[in-house]
């Protein structure tokens, strides 16, 4: 089924599979998001990174090394750094053992395959723009993805995000139709100015509070906060008010 907007308004917070649902699925690979659907998140989050040949892949680290075996399959090469691969070479390794022998064999997804995977779903994307600075065109690569994939920036579809703010802003310029969100507690002070390029503000759980939801709300941006896995925190975030949360296990997450 095709995604439509208003078919699947969350009833109160948006329960956002982290790395897709990673506390069941290695992260960042189409059987956690998979898994993100079968536990009915809103959304499913995921880490953009490039390789050496500037294609789009899903990857949190720096290095291949914690998620894949890339030490084994390419001894000699540390620290297996995530730019230094081509896309080719990516494809070899094995990003599904390091969790459980179930998942052996599944392959680090590039970006285009998992939006083509997903597009069938009605869920949501919360996309990181992870390092760019490692990455000089990122911003764009991903604008470009999304544009040649276009039920993706149906409004209310995708909010892209990064620690790295001048990236955000960046993306919100190229692609304006798309909401963005910094990662990070943005000050009272700081707030103005990221209003003007983002509708998210998304800070880690322990340092939200009340009033600090409130306060980015007068600015009229929503607060996804992360990541929250125990019954008590994600109680806690929702009477502080936020208006998603990012967990490895979505089952958490009541909507
Ligand atoms: O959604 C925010 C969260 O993904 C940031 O943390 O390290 O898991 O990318 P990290
Ligand atoms: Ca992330």
């Amino acid at each position: 089924m095709a995604f439509v907007p208003a078919a699947r308004q969350p009833a109160g917070v948006a329960d956002i599979a982290h790395r897709g649902a990673s506390a069941h699925a290695p992260e960042n690979t189409l059987a956690a998001f998979r898994e993100a659907r079968a536990a009915n998140a809103d959304y499913f989050e995921l880490d953009v990174q490039q390789t050496r040949d500037h294609v789009p892949i899903i990857m949190h680290d720096a290095t291949l090394g914690r998620t894949t075996d890339a030490e084994k399959v390419f001894p000699g090469r540390s620290p297996w750094r995530v730019g230094d691969f081509t896309l080719a070479q990516v494809k070899r390794l094995d990003a599904g053992s390091w969790f459980s022998p179930r998942y052996a064999g599944e392959r680090v997804p590039t970006l285009a395959e998992t939006l083509r995977e997903m597009e069938g779903s009605d869920m949501k994307l919360l996309l990181e723009l992870k390092n760019p600075a490692l990455y000089p065109g990122l911003p764009g690569r991903v604008a470009d993805e999304l544009r040649a994939q276009p039920g993706w920036t149906l409004p209310d579809r995708t909010v892209v995000q990064s620690f790295d703010w001048p990236s955000v802003e960046s993306f919100h310029r190229l692609l304006p139709s798309v909401p963005t969100g910094v990662i990070g507690t943005p000050t009272a002070r700081q707030l103005p100015a990221v209003a003007r390029y983002a509708g998210y503000v998304n800070p880690r759980y322990d340092t939200v509070t009340a009033a600090y939801v409130r306060a980015v709300h007068a600015r009229h941006m929503k607060v996804f906060a992360w990541v929250a896995d125990s019954p008590a925190t994600v109680r806690r975030l929702i009477g502080d008010r936020v208006d998603g949360i990012v967990s490895n296990r979505p089952e958490a997450v009541p909507h």
